[in-house]
């Protein structure tokens, strides 16, 4: 049995994992942004329903798709959506404040990075440390497959709810067409449905899986993510060379070739109060890399900046990358992963495809050995990410409290 049991002044995390019937996840943290206890158990399951990952194959209440919500006229906003006070975005103000305002989100030219300009170079440096988030041009990805890959998936999510339904998904893989993120009976939901699917590893992509409409979605979807995985491949040779290391030293760390590759595409209806509601709460992503192909119509994403939400303005044919977990976990928080969050609003419907780069699944990943002094001490424990992404697959997007709660004790 794999047990750990971490403790630094009030945070708590105890996991029991994958070979125990009744698993717990207990989760404690006093320090963080929400300032709440969590506590999540999954048991009750049937044998069937227990695999390696402790999720059933049900959610804990019935699904509602979002769209199907959006179309129908409501006369009231469902209270299942409705964010507390202090979560709620400011739609009104958040675009006027001074201090946003002044704040570029940084703009990284890949062409002239691998040419060897050492401006380019650390400026993304900077971005990685400070924010986690920044956009990249000249990424050697087609504009023409980025167009053709979105407008698959709105043709996709423009089919009526019933056609979509064939690939309902399950809190046991997340894999196809879904509506919420966690297992949390009463949570608060976001206003999103989305699409989840798998590239890498080859025997985790199952094309039955994927929708068959509209007819070209494979083929471009097959394309997008080799381009994709290439362009992860890249960005790990200068984050690791960024962080003093030889280049492959990350990519290795995350299982060489092994690593994994997934998606998921998010559709956020037009949402009669947008004010109450949010497309997708705060949260960083527990992976590796992100690469975001945002809407190029519709706004929406922010990242969180001290206390400001910056509304990030994609440029056109630009991906959004932002750091995960994974990453701030393997350079012992020199790198930081990014929280961030979605708005919608009552007018257009948004799009936006965020594929995961991600290290292999079943090895421990923990801060590389060459950035642990004695000064700097490792901050996490091991952990698999088959294990850590149990955190928001179980609780939801919870900010970034699950890597910090892992911060080990000096
Ligand atoms: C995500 C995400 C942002 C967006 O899917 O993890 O943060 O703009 N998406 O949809
Ligand atoms: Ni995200």
């Amino acid at each position: 049995m794999n047990h750990q049991d971490e403790i630094k002044n009030n945070n708590k995390i105890t996991t029991e994992a994958e070979t125990t019937d009744k698993i717990e996840i207990k989760f404690e943290n006093k320090n963080g942004l929400n300032n709440q206890k969590q506590e999540v158990k999954i048991d009750n399951m049937s044998d069937q329903d227990k695999n390696k990952n402790g999720l059933g194959e049900k959610w804990p209440e019935p699904i509602v798709r979002v769209q199907s919500l959006a179309e129908s006229n409501l006369t009231t906003f469902p209270d299942r959506y409705i964010k507390p006070p202090s979560q709620r975005p400011q739609i009104t103000t958040i675009n006027h404040q001074p201090e946003a305002a002044a704040i570029n989100i940084p703009i990284i030219d890949l062409e002239s990075l691998f040419s060897g300009n050492k401006d380019v170079k650390e400026r993304m440096s900077e971005a990685c440390r400070k924010f986690g988030f920044f956009q990249v041009i000249n990424h050697e990805v087609r504009p023409e497959l980025m167009d053709a890959a979105r407008e698959a998936w709105k043709s996709f999510f423009n089919l009526p709810v019933e056609a979509k339904e064939v690939y309902s998904n399950s809190p046991l893989t997340y894999e196809g067409y879904g509506s919420r993120l966690g297992v949390e009976k009463g949570a608060i939901l976001d206003w999103n449905d989305y699409y989840f699917l798998h590239f890498l590893p080859l025997l985790l992509k199952d094309h039955n899986k994927w929708p068959s409409l509209p007819s070209n979605i494979r083929e471009v979807m097959d394309e997008y993510g080799k381009e994709l995985v290439k362009l992860g491949e890249r960005l790990m040779r200068i984050l690791s060379s960024n962080l003093g290391l030889k280049e492959e030293q990350l990519q290795e760390a995350f299982g060489g070739q092994d690593v994994g590759a997934c998606m998921r595409i998010n559709y956020y209806p037009k949402c009669p109060r947008p004010e109450l509601a949010l497309g997708l709460s705060p949260h960083s992503d527990p992976g590796g890399i992100t690469i975001l192909l945002p809407d190029d119509q519709v706004v929406g994403l922010q990242v969180r900046h001290s206390d400001t939400w910056i509304t990030v303005n994609p440029l056109p044919h630009a991906f959004i990358v932002n750091l995960g977990d994974q990453i701030q976990i393997l350079s012992n928080s020199i790198y930081k992963s990014s929280e961030h969050r979605v708005i919608v609003n009552s007018q257009k419907e948004r799009v936006s495809l965020a594929f995961f780069y991600n290290p292999k699944s079943d090895i421990p990943i923990q801060p590389l050995q060459q950035l642990v002094t004695s000064n700097n001490p490792p901050l996490y424990p091991p952990m698999t990410f088959d294990q850590y992404r149990l955190f928001i697959r179980t609780q939801g997007p919870r900010g970034k409290s699950y890597v910090e709660s892992l911060i080990s004790p000096r």
